[in-house]
């Protein structure tokens, strides 16, 4: 696992946009394939490469995007569903094709089957050459809360009242805030063959510290990318904190930094 700490968010922002340049540039035969978070973390990154697109020409076109979740019960359009908010932050200020972005159906009436489609999508597609991250205050990645199985894929699952809460800034009333989301499991998301996750702010301090030096386990769900070949962890100064171990410091896939 690669650990780079920068300066403040937007640094992160910046870091993370590096390396979907580099998956954007990189013509490998096949178009691009991004995989997207929502929450605040990779808002800044979101907003760098609108900016890289608008002022220095970084194009999307051909690129394909996977989101990671989506809530159950919003109805299509619903300004918060994690569709909604990707075309609004994202892929609207982009000259990716609509029809290229893709994301887990919460409206649909048999969300088992949404998510067994989803997998299926995505199986066919794959794999993702770039997934971003964020973790949640109880390192959840994805919408995989603790007690998650390393092996599940693409399913149901349902929030813990924490991830509610934390989210419940986003909606008008607490209340309004789904229980249940439909999310890639952690099998799902290690297959992306390169994993950059953000983490920015001493409310992440104590997930970013489980993830690096806890023991891998499912009751903190961001351990399980302990194990893959090529996870960086962008971080910035105040979610590093203070923690046992060396703290590499620098660019995103620099050599060496890796541990
Ligand atoms: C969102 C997602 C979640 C968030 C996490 C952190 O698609 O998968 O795992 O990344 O809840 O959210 P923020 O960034 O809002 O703190």
């Amino acid at each position: 696992m690669e650990i780079v700490v920068l300066d403040d968010p937007r640094a992160c922002g910046r870091a993370v946009a590096d390396a979907v340049a580099d998956v954007l540039a990189r013509g490998t035969g096949r178009p691009p394939t991004l995989g997207l978070a929502t929450g605040s973390s990779p808002l800044p990154a979101y907003a760098e490469l609108v900016r890289r697109h608008r002022d220095e020409g970084l194009s999307f076109a051909g690129a394909r995007a996977f989101l990671l979740d989506e809530y159950l019960g919003l109805p299509a359009g619903h300004p918060q569903s994690y569709r909604e908010v990707i075309r609004r932050e994202l892929t609207d200020h982009l000259d990716i094709d609509p029809a290229a972005v893709h994301a887990p159906d919460g409206t649909r009436a048999d969300p088992a089957e949404a998510a067994a489609d989803y997998e299926r999508l995505l199986a066919a597609c794959g794999p993702v050459d770039l997934q971003i991250l964020g973790i949640g205050g109880n390192g959840h990645i994805g919408f995989n809360e603790p007690g998650s199985a390393f092996g599940s894929r693409t399913r149901v699952a349902t929030l813990t009242e924490r991830t509610r809460a934390d989210n419940a800034r986003f909606f008008d009333r607490p209340a309004d805030v789904p229980h249940r989301v439909l999310t890639q499991g952690p099998a799902t998301i290690m297959e992306a063959r390169r994993i950059v996750l953000v983490a920015t702010g001493a409310g992440k301090r104590a997930a970013v510290a489980a993830t690096v030096s806890g023991p891998v386990t499912t009751d903190v769900p961001a351990t399980v990318l302990r194990d893959h070949p090529r996870c960086t962890l962008v971080l910035d100064r105040a979610a590093a904190g203070e923690r046992a171990g060396p703290v590499a410091t620098g660019q995103v896939g620099a050599p060496g930094r890796g541990r």
